[in-house]
């Protein structure tokens, strides 16, 4: 049996719930009214409900002049029992004040303390395929892919806390037109390729160099496009060569994913070469495809472009996988959602696809939620695309070293080399590093443009990676010294003085922000949460002694056991959301 579900419950949603209930049997004509009554209080109460205002306008316009306080009590009359609420009371002209339960909040608190910030097993987990990081073979992995990397491994930790069947998959472009000229160019460097692996490290370069003669030389062009046919119709010679080639690619992504911590099942483009095949002849069958100029293209009545599915030469398209992919994950992987992480760049190609799928039957869009989560463009400190000063694309590993490199030097300007321990000073430096990476990315609005700065995201004041993981160790050692002294581990939580109060309710809000962030796919809530604990923390630790002292002795004469299990409770919320956004956290720094 499962204990009461107080991991995620949600305070706000809760009252908003008996309120609406209250309301549609106060009045007549309200049975249908569905919208949020009720907000946090910026006076002196916990929340309040606004309705009153708007319930009497809309009675006054069906000839019922109803005061506003008297509708407000009305409302109150009709509320259900509810345990988190304390009292309500109504004020002039026509507010209703609302008091949460003191009692009842800590309650939830001691639990959290006793069994870990654990959401119950749900009743029905959604198969749930998010679709994110995907770079491309031989191509570098840019800064583009990065935040597709972030932003798509913190939803599906979210998703996956929450207690859903989360499938992260890498659709990596590994089937491209660019194996032609790839191929081709081993071939001609390497010609012992099937019995000895090239040495092809530098693949970028490799790249490069195809392209250069792809471009200038008529006959390599020729083979390059040869070597496509070649490969997508399977010749074992070409797939052994393309495979030798995303071997290469494999490795790099790897580190990085490593290096970053990220889970991800490789499913590249390649995967769906035989689904390709047959959804074209679906299409084809049913009437779907249209000749343009020897391209096969399908319209959707609703869309404004155009997909591709059959270029002029034969071959498929990003357009055509990524049909046949939305077609797999329906009818094979049975997908409850299914989330696209890229670029906003890429919106008008999800939604034609979107448009596309339904108009030939294959999505149902009743059925299967098929969201696209675009996100803004990185940009440098000149506000300008974020490029080397020659003017490339940023490598990732490069621009992880020097997050590494500028995370030692900032923590060694602070004199903690002196104070940490070689290992700890490493574990310090990585979680930094990698923490403001993240951290930097995921606490702007996902659909806004950032600028990518490392003095900024090495601060150590403000809504920063920094400030929360100093928080986090400063709870830490708090708990660490003081822990040995508190006397009774069962007693309650303290909940009942104004600092305490405040945090109480601030940690309760964690149910909350979570569905909001499944909601709207954004992860900044739960930054501007866990920035919201780490301050409020901080004020009530600033206010409330944990352990009084004699001021001449030093000798403690008072342990307050419950605020010493206030810090506790504090850190298990602190961790666990840090923990959702890839954040890992250390005890000293
Ligand atoms: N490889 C693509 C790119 O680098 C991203 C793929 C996104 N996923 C998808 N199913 N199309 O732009």
């Amino acid at each position: 049996e499962n204990g009461p579900d107080y991991a995620l419950i949600n305070l706000h949603e809760t009252l908003n719930n008996v309120f609406l209930k209250a309301i549609r049997s106060s009045y007549e004509g309200f049975e249908d009214f569905d919208e949020t009554v009720v907000t946090a209080s910026k006076n002196f109460a916990d929340y309040q409900c606004n309705a009153p205002m708007k319930m009497s306008k809309l009675l006054k316009a069906k000839g019922q002049n109803i005061p506003l306080f008297t509708v407000a009590n009305k409302i109150v009359e009709c509320l259900d029992h509810c345990d988190i609420i304390d009292r309500v009371e109504v004020s002039k002209p026509g507010f209703i004040n609302i008091y949460l339960s003191q009692f009842k909040l800590r309650d939830i608190l001691d639990f959290v303390l006793e069994n870990k910030l654990k959401p119950n097993p749900l009743l029905h987990p959604k198969k749930i395929i998010i679709d994110f990081s995907s770079p491309n073979v031989a191509k570098e992995m840019h800064v583009g892919h990065l935040r597709s990397t972030i932003i798509g491994d913190s939803l599906c930790r979210v998703f996956e806390f929450i207690g859903h069947d989360v499938m992260r998959l890498n659709h990596i472009g590994d089937w491209g037109t660019q194996f032609g000229m790839l191929i081709a160019l081993l071939q001609d460097k390497f010609p012992d390729y099937k019995n000895v692996s090239p040495p092809i490290n530098d693949l970028q370069e490799f790249y490069k160099q195809s392209k250069v003669l792809f471009d200038n030389d008529p006959e390599f062009k020729k083979r390059a496009y040869n070597c496509v046919v070649k490969l997508q119709s399977m010749s074992p010679d070409h797939i052994k060569a393309w495979k030798l080639i995303c071997d290469v690619s494999r490795q790099e992504f790897q580190k990085i994913y490593e290096r970053l911590n990220i889970n991800i099942i490789e499913r590249g483009e390649s995967f769906y070469q035989s689904r390709m095949e047959s959804i074209v002849k679906y299409l084809e069958k049913e009437g779907f495809l249209e000749d343009d100029n020897g391209r096969k293209i399908m319209w959707s009545p609703e869309a404004s472009i155009p997909l591709t599915i059959v270029k002029s030469d034969g071959g498929f398209t990003y357009d055509t996988s990524d049909f046949a992919a939305l077609k797999q994950r329906i009818e094979e992987e049975k997908a409850d959602a299914i989330i696209y992480i890229t670029d906003s760049g890429q919106s008008t190609h999800f939604e034609t696809l979107k448009k596309c799928a339904i108009h030939a039957k294959i999505l149902n869009p009743s059925n299967v939620d098929m969201h696209f989560v675009g996100f803004g463009v990185v940009l440098g400190e000149d506000k300008k695309k974020f490029k080397t000063r020659s003017g490339e694309t940023v490598r990732l590993a490069g621009l992880l070293d020097e997050g590494i490199k500028r995370a030692r030097d900032k923590l060694i300007e602070k004199g903690r080399d002196k104070v940490l321990t070689d290992e700890e000073l490493k574990l310090a430096e990585t979680a930094v590093a990698y923490g403001c990476i993240k951290y930097a990315d995921l606490c702007h609005n996902r659909s806004h443009e950032y600028v990518f700065s490392f003095d900024k995201m090495l601060e150590d004041k403000g809504n920063t990676a920094v400030y929360l993981l100093y928080a986090l160790t400063r709870i830490r050692s708090i708990i660490n010294n003081l822990g040995s002294h508190c006397k009774d581990l069962n007693a309650a939580i303290s909940v009942f003085h104004e600092n305490e109060w405040k945090l109480t309710k601030t940690l309760l809000r964690f149910g909350e922000v979570l569905f909001k962030v499944i909601n709207d796919f954004c992860l900044h809530y739960l930054c501007e949460y866990l920035y919201d604990v780490a301050t409020t923390f901080s004020e009530f630790y600033d206010n409330c002694y944990c352990i009084e002292k004699n001021p001449k002795t030093g000798e403690i004469v008072k342990v307050h056991d419950g605020r010493i299990l206030l810090c506790k409770v504090t850190e298990e919320y602190l961790n666990t959301g840090l923990n959702l956004l890839g954040i890992h956290t250390v005890s000293k720094m």
